[in-house]
C-alpha cells in the first residue's frame, strides 16, 4: 500500500466522541513509552504526525487519524503507565475497554510489545482479555533495532512460547523499528489485505 495522505482528525476522550465509523479502523495499542506513536509516524511516513516522547504517558487520549482518505488509523494512550494514579488508571481502563468492545468500525488492534523484553505480565494479561472477549488483533515487537538478530530470534520465541500457553494459534507477530524503518511493508500489506477482505464481505 501505498501511502498518498495522512491527516490528524480528533483526540476524543471517549468512544462516543470519536469520527462517525464510516471507515475501517486499526487501532495501535500497548504498554506506555513501547513505541506506538513513533510506529504510527514510520508507518504513514510523517515525522512527527503523532506525538512521541521519552517520558512515558505522552497520549492520553484516543486519536484519530484518517490515512489515504480510506482508513482510520488509532493512537491510543499506553497502560502500565507507572506514575499514574489509581483512579487516572481506573479511567484509562474503562475508556479503552469501552472503545475496544463498543467501536464497530475496529478491524483489528495492534498489541505492541517491546522486543528486549521477556514477556510482561501486563501485556499478557492483556492480550488474554482481547482474546476473551474475540477481539481481533496482531503483536508487534518494537524497537528491534536495540537487538541482535540473535536476540530478537530469542526473545520472539519467548513470547510465543507464553501465548501458546494460552491460545492454540499464535496471532500474526511483525517484527519492527521506527528508528530504522523495519516491518513497515509488512504491516502495510497486512492492513491492505484487511482492507480487500472487509470490501469483499
Ligand atoms: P505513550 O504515548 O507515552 O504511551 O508512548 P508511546 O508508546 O507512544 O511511545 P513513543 O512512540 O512516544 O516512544 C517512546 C520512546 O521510545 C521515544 O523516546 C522514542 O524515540 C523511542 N522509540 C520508539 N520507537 C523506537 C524504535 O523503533 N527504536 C528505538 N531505538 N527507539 C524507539
Ligand atoms: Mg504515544
Amino acid at each position: 500500500m501505498k501511502i498518498t495522505s495522512a491527516e490528524f482528525l480528533i483526540s476524543a476522550t471517549d468512544w462516543q466522541k470519536c469520527p462517525a465509523p464510516t471507515k475501517p479502523e486499526f487501532a495501535f495499542i500497548g504498554r506506555s513509552n513501547v513505541g506506538k506513536s513513533s510506529l504510527i509516524n514510520m508507518l504513514v511516513g510523517r515525522k512527527n504526525l503523532a506525538k512521541t516522547s521519552s517520558t512515558p504517558g505522552k497520549t492520553q487520549t484516543i486519536n484519530h487519524f484518517d490515512v489515504n482518505g480510506d482508513w482510520f488509523l488509532v493512537d491510543l494512550p499506553g497502560y502500565g503507565y507507572a506514575s499514574a494514579s489509581r483512579s487516572a488508571r481506573y479511567e484509562w481502563g474503562k475508556m479503552i475497554e469501552q472503545y475496544l468492545k463498543r467501536r464497530e468500525n475496529l478491524y483489528c488492534t495492534f498489541v505492541l510489545l517491546d522486543a528486549r523484553l521477556p514477556p510482561q505480565k501486563i501485556d499478557v494479561e492483556f492480550v488474554t482479555w482481547m482474546g476473551l472477549q474475540q477481539l481481533p488483533l496482531a503483536i508487534i515487537l518494537t524497537k528491534a533495532d536495540k537487538l541482535k538478530q540473535q536476540e530478537l530470534v530469542r526473545s520472539r520465541k519467548a513470547i510465543e512460547e507464553k501465548l501458546l500457553e494460552q491460545w492454540e494459534e499464535l496471532p500474526p507477530m511483525f517484527v519492527t523499528s521506527a528508528e530504522r524503518k523495519v516491518g513497515r511493508d509488512e504491516l502495510l500489506d497486512f492492513i491492505s489485505t484487511t482492507l480487500q477482505q472487509a470490501d469483499a464481505d
